[in-house]
């Protein structure tokens, strides 16, 4: 086990289509993380609704789970101190057009769906988002 915290990062499909994952990689080991594990992989409309059931009864729900699970995707174990806020901050505001200058979402997000990666938002959902992908 790490002595740093973990956070599960997802490059989303709009950004490994344009082909930005190693830009993206390369800002979070910039900004000091380590990826400690990585996978690039599609996963099925099912397993988009089970890793976002936290947001089954709202109106972007299916779009979402569509979306997720329409193209490759690389999910990452994100590494550091603090790793989780600090993940959040670096991606940036949910709605690219109210990203901060310099985050990712800002930078390379085309809209509030497509929006380019994913971050776990608490340690509770960090522990079942890197099992959902990690744990065989
Ligand atoms: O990803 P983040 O934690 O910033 O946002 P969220 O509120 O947990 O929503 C999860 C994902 O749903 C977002 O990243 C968007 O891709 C999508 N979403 C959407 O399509 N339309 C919305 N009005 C809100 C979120
Ligand atoms: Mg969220």
């Amino acid at each position: 086990m790490s002595k740093y915290e973990q956070t599960l990062s997802i490059i989303k499909p709009d950004a490994v289509e344009r082909n930005l994952s190693d830009e993206i990689k390369q800002i979070f080991i910039l900004k000091g993380f380590k990826i400690a594990e990585e996978k690039k992989l599609k996963i099925t409309k099912n397993e988009a609704e089970k890793f976002y059931q936290v947001h089954q009864t709202k109106p972007f729900y299916n779009d979402l789970c569509n979306y997720l699970s329409s193209g490759p995707i690389v999910a990452m174990i994100l590494e550091k101190e603090n790793a989780i806020i600090d993940n959040r901050n670096i991606m940036g505001a949910t709605n690219p057009k109210d990203a901060a200058e310099g985050t990712i979402r800002k930078k390379f997000g085309l809209s509030i769906d497509k929006n380019s990666v994913h971050g776990s938002d608490s340690a509770e959902n960090a522990k079942i988002e890197i099992d959902f992908f990690f744990k065989n």
